[in-house]
């Protein structure tokens, strides 16, 4: 068979935290069809697998005892068009922010708020990404996926991927059940030149720019290159928690100690607290041991700086759950995926 399974891989370039770590085998799938072959492999029958996108939003514990699939199914195709939309389809093996500068150079607006996001297009609809108050799921169109049980190709439409905060089906029901090959979305032809986000509109008065798909695009990557690290430079994963929602009673009993409490609406008995707001005020942003760290310029991303381990990391942020619980009666959650 023309299959190349790879023994002993190291993953220490596929992983944007920059740990160091080897996968017992290894296969990068450029095609449905390769996928569909190595889905029929004998060893996925007794090997554990992983599909591996980005590497953005994950964090490696240990080696990987078993089969890492690297997703590089590519191709970004208009499929349909009309007065206001221009449906797109594009392989999930993309690179998202190459995906978003592709659009901003075709005018066409639905995701220039989402720039400079690490990560493949396929991992987009798990997490629901989302920034600068715009989510990937305002966009998306359909999923396209291979169910794993079954081995064929299904599709589901936005309103049936449950999408919420950092969520979908896709981390839930679906999780570990399918691997997403394509996905489609609706982008429109008239900006959305959606500015709502404070940051956006100071850093457009900067640039002395009017709001368009293109001023927008480079505002974004200013603000997240000030304020997040490079993971060329210093490892990390971007926001490693998510920020939690907590009943607006409880945000009460808090705001007696901490009126400033940096605090958003979710809905009308619930409100989202940044996480980063209260990992610094437990005393965490610009900490390092060795090689860890929390950065500082943002304390929701905990960073390597060139050796540390995937369980630096992951006692690390266990320490910051610790305290921030311990301060704030608040339990705070990973967002990364932690393997
Ligand atoms: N803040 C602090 N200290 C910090 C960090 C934040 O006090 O160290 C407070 C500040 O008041 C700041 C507020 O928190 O104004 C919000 O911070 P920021 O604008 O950086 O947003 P965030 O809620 O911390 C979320 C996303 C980011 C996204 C930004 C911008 C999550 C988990 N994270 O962060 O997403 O870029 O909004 O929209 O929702 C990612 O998921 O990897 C990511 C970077």
């Amino acid at each position: 068979m023309s299959i190349s399974i790879v023994k002993n891989f190291p993953l220490d370039h596929l992983n944007t935290f920059n740990i160091s770590a080897n996968a017992k085998f290894f296969y990068e799938f450029k095609t449905l069809e390769s996928l569909k072959e190595i889905l029929n492999h004998n060893l996925l029958k007794t090997e554990k697998s992983f599909v591996l996108g980005g590497g953005s939003n994950i964090l490696i514990s240990n080696d990987f005892d078993g089969i890492v699939l690297k997703n590089s199914i590519k191709g970004i195709n208009i499929t349909k068009e009309n007065k206001n939309h221009t449906e797109v389809e594009v392989g999930s093996g993309e690179n998202w922010h190459e995906f978003v500068l592709w659009c901003v150079k075709k005018n066409l607006s639905g995701v220039e708020n989402l720039a400079l996001i690490p990560g493949s297009v396929g991992a987009s609809p798990i997490q629901n990404i989302g920034a600068y108050g715009c989510e990937v799921k305002d966009t998306i169109k359909k999923v396209e996926f291979i169910d794993l049980e079954s081995k064929t190709i299904k599709e589901l439409a936005n309103s049936e991927c449950d999408f919420s905060y950092r969520s979908s089906i896709f981390k839930k029901d679906l999780k570990e059940k399918c691997i997403i090959t394509k996905v489609t979305f609706l982008l429109n032809k008239k900006p959305i030149n959606n500015t709502s986000y404070g940051a956006i509109a100071s850093e457009l008065t900067t640039l002395n720019s009017q709001a368009s798909p293109q001023s927008i695009c480079k505002a974004v990557i200013n603000i997240r290159s000030r304020k997040l690290p490079d993971p060329q430079k210093i490892g990390n994963s971007g926001s490693f928690f998510k920020n939690p929602i907590i009943s607006n009673k409880k945000l009460k009993k808090i705001k007696v100690q901490y009126p400033e409490i940096v605090n958003y609406k979710f809905t009308q008995t619930r409100s989202k607290i940044a996480a980063g707001w209260l990992i610094e005020m437990a005393g965490w942003k610009g900490y390092r041991k060795n090689d860890f760290g929390v950065y500082d310029k943002q304390a929701l991303v905990l960073v390597n700086y060139g050796n540390a381990s995937g369980n630096d990391i992951i006692e690390l942020s266990k320490k910051i759950q610790r305290s921030v619980h311990k301060k704030f009666d608040i339990k705070i959650y990973p967002e990364v995926n932690i393997i």
